[in-house]
C-alpha cells in the first residue's frame, strides 16, 4: 500500500494543478490537499489572473470556482475550452450549490467534472487523478493523430498538381455521406479516409508522382502498392480505424477490376465506394501532370460512363452529381 502511494506521489510531481478561487481559506485548503499528494500547485484569485497563469505556463488541470467577482468560472472555462492550445486541459468546476442548473451551465461551458463545497479531500484527489489520466491519454492520441495527418499533408505536397486534393475529397465525401443520412461512423470514415487515403504514396518517388504522360507497367505496379502501404501505416492507430477500409479500397472497382484486393460489389463498404467516386471526380476536374482539368459536367459524364461499365456505384454518382452541380 505504502509503496503504491509513494509511486503515485512520485508521478504527481510532474503534474501542475491550477486552483482558482476568490475565497482565501478555500484556496489554501485545496492547495494543502494537493501538495500533500505531491502535486505542484499554482493559484489565482480571479478569472483574469487564472487566464494569465494559463497563458504563461499551461497547467495539467484546473480546479475552478464558479462564483467569482468579475469574470466568473463559466467564462474562464468557455474561453479555455475554445482555444486550441488549452482545450485539452481538464477543468473541474467548484460549486457551492448543488443546483442542476449550475451543472448544466458548467457542462455547456465545457467543464469536465464538478466538486461541491464543502470539499471531501478523498473525492477531490480521486477526481484529479482520473482526469489527469484521461488528459495524458488524450494527449497521446492527439499527438499520434496529428503526426499521421501532418504526414499525409507532407506527402500530398510532393505532388505539384494535387494541391488541396485531400481537403476537397474529404469535403465531397462528407457532403455525399451526409446527404445519404449515413451513420456518424461512416462520416468519420470518409472524412479521415479523405485525409489519409494516399498516405501510402510515401513509397513513391517524386519522379513517378509528377511524371507527365503515361506510367510504365513497372511504375504502375509500384503505384498500385499505395493503398496497402497506407493501410499498414494507419493500422496501429485506433483513432483512424474506421478509415482503414477507405484507405485500403479507394481504388477498387465494383466489377472486381480494381486494386489491391480485387473486391466486388457489396464486398466494398459504402465509405470506400464513396471515396472511389469522389477521388476520381476530383482527378478528372483538376489539372494533373498528365492531363488538363475537365469541367464538372464532363467529369460526371465520364463517371457515368464508367459506372455503366460496372466500375462505380451508379446511385452514388447520381446523388453526388445532384449535390455537386448545385454548387458550381
Ligand atoms: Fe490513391
Amino acid at each position: 500500500m505504502l509503496s503504491s502511494n509513494n509511486s503515485n506521489k512520485d508521478q504527481n510531481h510532474n503534474s501542475t494543478i491550477l486552483v482558482v478561487d476568490d475565497v482565501g481559506p478555500n484556496l489554501e485548503l485545496l492547495e494543502a490537499h494537493l501538495i500533500s499528494e505531491g502535486y505542484r500547485v499554482e493559484t489565482a484569485t480571479n478569472g483574469k489572473q487564472a487566464l494569465e497563469v494559463v497563458e504563461k505556463s499551461p497547467p495539467d488541470l484546473i480546479l475552478l470556482d464558479i462564483q467569482m467577482p468579475g469574470m466568473d468560472g463559466y467564462q474562464v472555462c468557455e474561453k479555455l475550452k475554445g482555444e486550441d492550445h488549452t482545450r485539452l486541459i481538464p477543468i473541474v468546476m467548484i460549486t457551492a450549490l448543488r443546483e442542476l442548473e449550475d451543472k448544466i451551465k458548467a457542462i455547456d461551458a465545457g467543464a469536465d467534472d464538478f466538486i461541491s463545497k464543502p470539499f471531501n479531500k478523498l473525492e477531490v484527489l480521486a477526481r484529479v487523478r482520473s482526469l489527469l489520466k484521461v488528459k495524458y491519454l488524450n494527449e497521446q492520441l492527439d499527438t499520434a493523430e496529428n503526426v499521421i495527418f501532418a504526414l499525409a499533408q507532407a506527402i500530398e505536397s510532393k505532388d505539384k498538381y494535387t494541391e488541396n486534393h485531400i481537403e476537397r475529397v474529404s469535403q465531397y465525401s462528407m457532403e455525399l455521406a451526409r446527404s445519404l443520412d449515413l451513420s456518424a461512423t461512416d462520416i468519420d470514415a470518409v472524412y479521415k479516409g479523405g485525409q489519409l487515403h494516399d498516405i501510402g504514396k510515401i513509397v513513391l518517388d517524386d519522379s513517378i508522382i509528377n511524371k507527365p504522360g503515361r506510367l510504365t507497367r513497372e511504375e504502375f505496379e509500384l503505384v498500385k502498392q499505395h493503398p496497402l502501404v497506407g493501410y499498414k501505416i494507419c493500422h496501429p492507430l485506433k483513432s483512424v480505424r474506421y478509415a482503414l477500409p477507405v484507405i485500403r479500397w479507394h481504388h477498387e472497382k465494383l466489377d472486381g477490376s480494381g486494386y489491391p484486393d480485387g473486391l466486388k460489389g457489396d464486398e466494398l463498404p459504402i465509405a470506400a465506394r464513396i471515396m472511389a467516386v469522389v477521388d476520381v471526380y476530383d482527378a478528372l476536374t483538376t489539372k494533373r501532370s498528365y492531363k488538363e482539368a475537365f469541367p464538372p459536367q464532363e467529369g460526371f459524364r465520364i463517371l457515368e460512363e464508367e459506372a455503366a461499365k460496372g466500375w462505380w456505384d451508379g446511385d452514388l454518382v447520381r446523388r453526388f452529381k445532384e449535390i455537386r452541380l448545385k454548387k458550381v
